[in-house]
């Protein structure tokens, strides 16, 4: 059977049966084929404004690289050294196809870590994270921020997307919280739990978590080409914003 075909129900059933690390294992070469995967149609502005903003520098890190649909845009702007961090082994090897199939002349690095354990202090210019903050748990988010501000050098930023709060009639909150509802039955019923909830991770309410934890936080708006929704979710596209999270130099 072709790599490029999507997953079936069934693949999709399967995988969600194991935790994410083995879910993500599974379904790796067929990732790029589901609508999991973060799209052009939001990178592609992300990284232009990434660019006006942060302009050249040494060091980058995608957390949570999947099979890298980010870290392809990253790489071209770390001078130095680019890391790729995933739990899922799988997920990685995939990313690291791709990458190294760019022939950058800088450090390549792919990491199998835990994203709330990550083994780097004070040694990144950017971290980005696309597509990830559903698997982390409300009660995790404070150990994930500390955790991005521990491996940013002081001066470095974390950039990412989010939305904020949705009107109560929108078809994307009644979605997503039926899914959470779904999934969070799963999790009581079948063991290994599944972390994977919507609606985490979103504006105002992160930008104080992240202020919080010592972060200086922007919120900028970005051009999208296109509109319509994220079909993962049925996110508007138009209603993502940017996160620019600095660490700051004095403490
Ligand atoms: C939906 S995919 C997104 C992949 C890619 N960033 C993208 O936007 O297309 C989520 C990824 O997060 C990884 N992940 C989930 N929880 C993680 C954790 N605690 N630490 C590291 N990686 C994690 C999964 O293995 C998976 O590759």
């Amino acid at each position: 059977m072709s790599l490029k075909t999507k997953p079936t129900f069934f693949e999709l059933l399967k995988q969600s049966f194991r935790d994410v690390e083995g879910g993500y294992d599974l379904l790796a070469p067929k990732f790029d084929q589901s609508p999991y995967i973060t799209p052009e149609v939001i990178l592609i502005p992300f990284f232009k404004k990434l660019r006006e903003e942060k302009g050249a520098f040494d060091k980058g890190i995608d957390i949570c690289s999947g099979t890298g649909a980010a870290s392809v845009h990253l790489v071209n702007l770390c001078q130095k050294h680019f890391v790729a961090l995933d739990l899922s082994q799988e997920m990685l090897n995939k990313c690291a196809m791709k990458v190294r199939r760019l022939n950058v002349e800088i450090d390549l690095d792919f990491v199998k870590a835990d994203a709330l354990d990550m083994p780097f202090n004070n040694e990144f210019d950017i971290a980005v994270s696309f597509g990830a903050f559903g698997h982390i748990l409300e009660k995790d988010e404070n150990l994930f921020i500390q955790q991005v501000h521990k491996i940013l050098k002081p001066g470095g930023h974390f950039f990412f997307i989010t939305t904020g709060k949705y009107v109560w009639w929108s078809l994307s909150l009644w979605k997503q919280r039926l899914f959470n509802l779904i999934i969070g039955m799963r999790n009581l019923l079948i063991s290994p739990k599944f972390i994977m909830y919507y609606l985490t991770f979103r504006l105002p309410a992160i930008k104080q978590k992240l202020e919080s934890n010592g972060f200086i936080v922007e919120v900028l708006d970005l051009e999208f080409l296109s509109d319509g929704f994220v079909k993962s979710d049925l996110t508007l596209i138009k209603d993502f914003k940017m996160v620019k999270a600095e660490k700051p130099v004095t403490e």
